[in-house]
């Protein structure tokens, strides 16, 4: 079951991608031109979205890299989704709101279970027992060669914008270069096993170029118009 199935009217859209892809920036983007439409948006991000995944968030992106071992990472991650979908994702969606997040499974099977090596079936499994067949309608996936996603990750990091609590969350972007690069390539691998529910989107423009990409894939897959 997609976010179309059963009784939730609304539409369910995520965004991934690796570290300094510009997806904050880009979800905020695309909430305001669905609102421009008339439809009425809803903002959220993983981990998080609500008061107790938002907790769980602080446990994973703060502190040493090696603090949790990969199947920790996803469980803790599926905790707080599953929290999430309940409490904010689903209500909204049956109230034919329109449900934008900064992240969702997808960045669990491309973090933690390819690049943390934990395996596609596990995490298909976990997502099955946590969820069920629910899943996105549509996920843009934003691609940046890692390099310049660090770069800008980094640049941010030093503007102070991440910071919360004067603790830094930075805990991702300080695993290594490889574990980017193996990133970047399963994000490829999720889009290209998926194309129904996937778009590759290049995040290598400057922000109106990529803002005009996604909304011109959000506007074919629902037929809005442009
Ligand atoms: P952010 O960079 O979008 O704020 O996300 C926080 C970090 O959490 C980011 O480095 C990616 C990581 N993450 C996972 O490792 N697995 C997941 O399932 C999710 C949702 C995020």
């Amino acid at each position: 079951m997609t976010a179309q199935g059963g009784d939730l009217r609304g539409r369910f859209i995520t965004l991934e991608g690796g570290e300094g892809a510009g997806k904050s920036t880009q979800v905020k983007r695309l909430a305001a031109t669905l609102s421009a439409h008339g439809i009425e948006a809803v903002l959220t991000r993983e981990p998080g979205g609500t008061p107790g995944a938002e907790d769980i968030r602080a446990l994973l992106v703060t502190g040493d890299p090696d603090r949790w071992d990969a199947m920790t990472e996803t469980l803790l991650h599926y905790a707080a989704r599953r929290a999430h979908v309940e409490k904010t994702v689903k209500p909204a969606l049956a109230r034919g709101a329109w449900v934008i997040s900064d992240r969702f499974a997808d960045s669990t099977m491309a973090y933690q279970g390819y690049a943390g090596a934990v395996g596609r079936e596990a995490i298909a499994d976990l997502h099955k027992l946590v969820l069920g067949d629910f899943q996105p309608d549509l996920t843009l996936v934003l691609d940046l060669p890692v390099e310049a996603g660090l770069a800008r990750a980094k640049a941010r990091m030093q503007g102070g914008i991440r910071q919360t609590l004067d603790v830094a969350e930075d805990r991702y972007e300080r695993m290594g270069l490889a574990f980017h690069e193996t990133l970047r390539k399963a994000f490829h691998d999720i889009a290209a096993r998926e194309p129904q529910r996937c778009r590759l989107i290049d995040a290598g423009g400057d922000p109106d170029q990529v803002a005009a990409a996604l909304w011109q894939a959000v506007a074919a897959k629902f037929n809005l118009t442009p």
